[in-house]
């Protein structure tokens, strides 16, 4: 499965959850997680976790001269290029709450649309049109810190002193290169991102909610190994022989031989996890196999509890320059992770309309629960419970 240390950055964060690595398989009988555990899980009502790099936009958003405006962690954002860099301001003008996307920007500043008073990159004010003379004091908006690793921006919403960009994921493969090629796509979710990643690490939905696209019958079933600890979460799970869906036959060459079909779920960090799929062709001979390799940048930034931004960025190994099979891949793709977004709005109506439920959890669950328990742990070391005076 490789090492996980070497792909899974460790945040400031994550440091303060304790190792416990674990292994199963499929069949193997595993502790099932359930009523005694189910508060120690996160939910739709954890708070979100601050104290971490996410995705605020892609690059190809921000356009020079524009201001882009969006809700993150439940604050109101508006984004702009300088000539340095990128900027990232709260979105609401210390005046009286005008949002400042509404504005202009002047010399890498942003100009107030209602009375004009204007900010700088780090959200000082420097001018109020109705007293030119000498500026007030002591008015500012929040700043925050931001990076460009093209193809994304990240933003830290959280400790501005723990704000580290060496811990920015920087897996090169989600650029453009001579080994990988790809596409990005974008959707909005009304469901909590926990939910999301949590789809992410059990991917035996495969069989049903996306029988359709590309799921295949004997995928629920296949054998899976499951690795846990200290903030990694990982779950590889090998479907051999199988016969691949058209989204993954078509563009290998693989259609209607017998396949192996090899996919590792990595949770990387409350922003992002990884989807990694090696598929190979078992009826050439040994000599004559080549592995394709396609993988997902599953990036996840919580709008609010109950909403969240879903950047995906696909990537492949082969048919490096073409651009009709990028386009036939991310449109395929693309239609499976409707069927995702399907389900969990799904849930988040059913577990919304009745809130007080105890759900139960199988061996397959393994790498989620453990996912959720870390991101408990994370949410309650960013918000101590207060002590009785
Ligand atoms: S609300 Fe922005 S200047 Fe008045
Ligand atoms: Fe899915």
């Amino acid at each position: 499965m490789g090492s996980i240390q070497d792909r899974i950055p460790s945040t400031a964060a994550a440091s303060a959850v304790r190792p416990s690595h674990e292994r199963s398989r499929a069949g193997q009988a595993a502790p099932v997680p359930s009523r005694a555990n189910a508060n120690s899980m996160a939910d739709e009502t954890t708070p979100l976790i601050r104290n971490c790099w996410y995705v605020a936009a892609l690059s190809a958003d921000l356009a020079p001269g524009k201001l882009f405006a969006r809700r993150l962690l439940d604050v109101n954002v508006v984004l702009y290029r300088t000539e340095n860099g990128i900027a990232a301001l709260h979105d609401r003008c210390a005046h009286r709450s005008m949002p400042l996307s509404d504005g202009y920007i002047q010399d890498d500043k942003v100009v107030c649309g209602y009375h004009g008073f204007r900010y700088g990159t780090e959200g000082i004010c420097d001018h109020v049109p109705s007293q030119p003379e000498r500026c007030p004091g002591g008015i500012s908006v929040r700043s925050f810190p931001v990076v460009e690793h093209s193809p994304h921006v990240w933003i830290w919403m959280g400790d501005p002193g723990l704000a580290d960009p060496a811990q920015i994921p920087g897996a090169a493969w989600m650029r453009d290169s001579d080994e990988w090629t790809g596409s990005h796509g974008y959707m909005h979710v009304k469901s909590n991102y926990v939910f999301l990643h949590e789809n992410l690490l059990d991917l035996s939905h495969l069989s049903y909610l996306h029988a359709k696209t590309f799921g295949t019958p004997d995928y629920a079933s296949a054998p899976f190994d499951i690795q846990t600890g200290d903030g990694e979460f990982i779950v590889q799970r090998t479907v051999a022989p199988t016969r691949l869906p058209p989204v993954y036959a078509e563009p290998t060459g693989m259609t209607g031989v017998d396949a192996a079909r090899i996919v590792t779920s990595t949770y990387v960090s409350p922003a992002l996890s990884y989807t990694e799929l090696l598929l190979r062709n078992l009826e050439l001979p040994q000599e004559q196999r080549r592995d394709f390799h396609l993988k997902t940048a599953q990036i996840i930034t919580p709008e609010s509890d109950g909403t969240l931004h879903y950047h995906f960025t696909v990537v492949r190994d082969f048919a490096l320059h073409d651009q009709a099979m990028s386009e036939f891949i991310l449109k395929s793709i693309k239609a499976a992770f409707h069927e995702d977004v399907y389900a969990l709005e799904r849930i988040t109506q059913v577990r919304l309309g009745e809130p007080v439920f105890h759900e139960r959890s199988v061996a397959a669950d393994r790498a989620g629960v453990a996912m959720r328990k870390h991101l408990k742990k994370l949410a309650d070391h960013e918000n101590p419970p207060t002590q009785p005076v």
